[in-house]
């Protein structure tokens, strides 16, 4: 279910575009939203250049595909400083980090995608690390080792997650920064598209790109792929240029309806409406009832959905919406009509 045409998630047929459009700079026409995090940034940028200091480490967190491995990037970039890329589950021995520590440049940034997943033993080489760049190494065993100190260069932590509530609190007492990336509104995401489809040179009607922003559960990640399955479609079907009708045609074949909800977001709202009388349900329950994962469910469909207000989220349960029934053309049951009162209130 997680290769589904509308998941957050990167597929590998999106390396080749997403490399092409991968924003670099910090500028609103490059690096779009996120507007809080951007005016943020670019002080501790540039009090980092004229300090001629490694910028502190910094916590990205928010769903797949709203920019975190771009932002990365374009840190990078704004401080001219190289890049390293590796990821939690990559660094399996303290040794792997180690090694990449110690060959980086000075001020380079290292970016750790999905940091959560970090093995503990690899995670406390990291401490010394951050803290004052240098490794401890235990040398020996028993009442005889002893511990190395390897100056390592001065570099910059960027480390990505979707969930941070997974992080040690060590860890997260290292980052001198911690950012939430959000989904975007559909307006945003429009300027992605537009953005997007200048650099694809596709020829796009503003209610064109409106109408994919709009089917693209505020991810900027699922709008690039849109924008190509269109522009594709575009080309083999009509003269290449995307207006709103041949959007409109592309997009029923990819069967996401005109909220951007596909059949698994779908699924998942009724299961709470049909078999859990609207809820509250636990997630668990849940879950095993659409046979999905409970970390993709609250990873890559619950962020839309909440956001949207298809779903609630309560101490005893998942809920479904009024927004949720009439979505699905279903009439909502009259005894959760007291507990709609009180969400709608609380
Ligand atoms: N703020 C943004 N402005 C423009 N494009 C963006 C932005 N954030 C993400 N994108 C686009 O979405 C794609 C996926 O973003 P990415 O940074 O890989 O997400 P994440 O690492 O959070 O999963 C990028 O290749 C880029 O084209
Ligand atoms: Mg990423």
């Amino acid at each position: 279910m997680t290769d589904r045409d509308v998941t957050a998630r990167a597929r590998d047929d999106d390396t080749p575009l997403e490399t092409t459009l991968r924003p670099q700079r910090l500028s609103d026409d490059e690096y779009i939203n996120q507007e809080k995090v951007k005016s943020n940034l670019r002080i501790l940028i540039e009090a980092a250049r004229q300090r001629k200091e490694a910028l502190e480490h910094v916590a990205l967190y928010g769903p797949p595909g709203v920019g975190k491995t771009s932002l990365a990037n374009v840190i990078a970039h704004e401080l001219g400083v190289q890049i390293r890329i590796t990821s939690g589950p990559a660094l399996e021995r303290p040794g792997d980090l180690a090694a990449i520590l110690s060959n980086l440049e000075d001020g380079a940034v290292l970016f750790v995608d999905e940091i959560h997943r970090l093995p503990r033993i690899v995670e406390e080489v990291l401490y010394p690390a951050m803290e004052d760049f240098h490794l401890d190494i235990v040398l020996g065993k028993g009442p005889g080792a002893r511990t190395l100190r390897l100056p390592l260069p001065r570099f910059t932590l960027v480390g990505a997650t979707t969930r941070i509530g997974r992080l040690s609190s060590p860890l997260r007492d290292r980052f001198g920064a911690t950012y939430r990336l959000d989904l975007f509104t559909a307006e945003s995401l429009e300027r992605v598209v537009r953005r997007s489809a200048g650099i694809l040179h596709v020829e796009i009607e503003p209610a064109a790109a409106s109408e994919i922003a709009r089917r693209s559960r505020g991810t900027p990640r699922i709008a690039n792929r849109w924008l190509k399955r269109v522009r594709d479609f575009a080309q083999v079907k009509h003269d290449g240029r995307v207006t709103l009708a041949v959007a409109r045609e592309a997009l029923v074949a990819l069967e996401v309806d005109d909220a951007g909800l596909d059949a698994v977001d779908r699924m998942l709202l009724r299961s709470i409406a049909e078999k859990f009388s609207g809820g509250p349900v636990g997630l668990d329950t849940l879950a095993a009832a659409i046979s999905e994962d409970t970390e993709t469910i609250e990873d890559v469909y619950e962020p839309y959905l909440l956001q949207e207000g298809y779903l609630k989220r309560t101490p005893r349960g998942r809920v479904a919406t009024e927004r949720a029934y009439r979505h699905l053309g279903l009439t909502p049951p009259t005894q959760s009509a007291t507990l709609w009162s009180e969400l709608n209130e609380g």
